[in-house]
């Protein structure tokens, strides 16, 4: 980036089902641009503001129908986009997200069987008009997709921490959240970048930032960028 240049604002979210393994990479790419000379904002949904914290506590401990799951976690998608994100872009800054409205499809629509144009309705509401030029929905500029076969994160998961309310679903439910993200991935087009979550850390980290450099948002001249070099 010549410093002349002001820095354009860069969205890019993690998504994947439960134990794909995606937050560990998240820190790798946030050297990799902060490497680049680009400040960055690392976030999280449901979450990133304290309002949305607090929902984020309900809606992982708390048991309550599916309309009122769907609405608390686009109340805290849309605080979080106008208090975080959208400043954050309008910054220049590189906006890293673990989880956004992709998630939402295929939890909430996939997995739990939400109405899917209810859900696009609720998008376009909850992210036009706090920040973004008028009348566009704000919408990732890139989204990360980590694919893992459901079992494999089923035995990765297995081992981990106490399961949150999604955690402890069954494994059935972990096979429709794939299908949602597949399904995503597909209407999406250019925005998704698959990467096989299967691989060693280091493939996926390599995979990662190939994704990225590819866009010429990170060079092959980057510190990590394209070589998959772990800090
Ligand atoms: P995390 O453990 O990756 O931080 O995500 C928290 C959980 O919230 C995860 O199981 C997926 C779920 N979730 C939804 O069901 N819908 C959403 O829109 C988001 C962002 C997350």
């Amino acid at each position: 980036m010549k410093p002349s240049q002001p820095a354009q604002g860069l969205f890019i979210t993690f998504e994947g089902i439960d134990g794909a393994g995606k937050s560990s990479h998240i820190e790798t790419l946030a050297q990799a641009f902060a490497a680049a000379g680009r400040s960055v904002t690392l976030t999280r949904e449901p979450g990133g503001t304290p309002l949305a914290e607090q929902l984020r506590a309900l809606l992982l401990h708390q048991a309550m129908d599916a309309l009122t799951e769907v609405l608390l976690v686009f109340a805290a998608r849309r605080d979080h986009l106008c208090q975080v994100i959208e400043p954050a872009l309008a910054r220049g800054e590189v906006v890293l997200c673990d989880r956004f409205t992709d998630a939402t499809f295929a939890y909430q629509g996939a997995g739990r069987g939400f109405d899917w144009k209810t859900l696009s309705n609720l998008e376009l509401l909850a992210q036009t008009g706090c920040g973004q030029q008028a009348g566009l929905m704000r919408n990732p500029d890139l989204t990360l997709w980590f694919d893992l076969p459901p079992a494999m994160a089923a035995a990765r998961l297995a081992a981990a921490r106490q399961p949150d309310r999604f955690e402890a679903q069954p494994q059935a439910f972990f096979s429709l959240v794939a299908q949602g993200y597949a399904e995503r991935a597909r209407q999406a087009g250019q925005r998704f970048a698959r990467i096989d979550a299967a691989a060693t850390r280091e493939q996926v980290a390599a995979a990662m930032l190939a994704a990225v450099a590819q866009r010429g948002w990170l060079t092959a001249a980057d510190p990590q960028a394209g070589s998959g070099a772990l800090p």
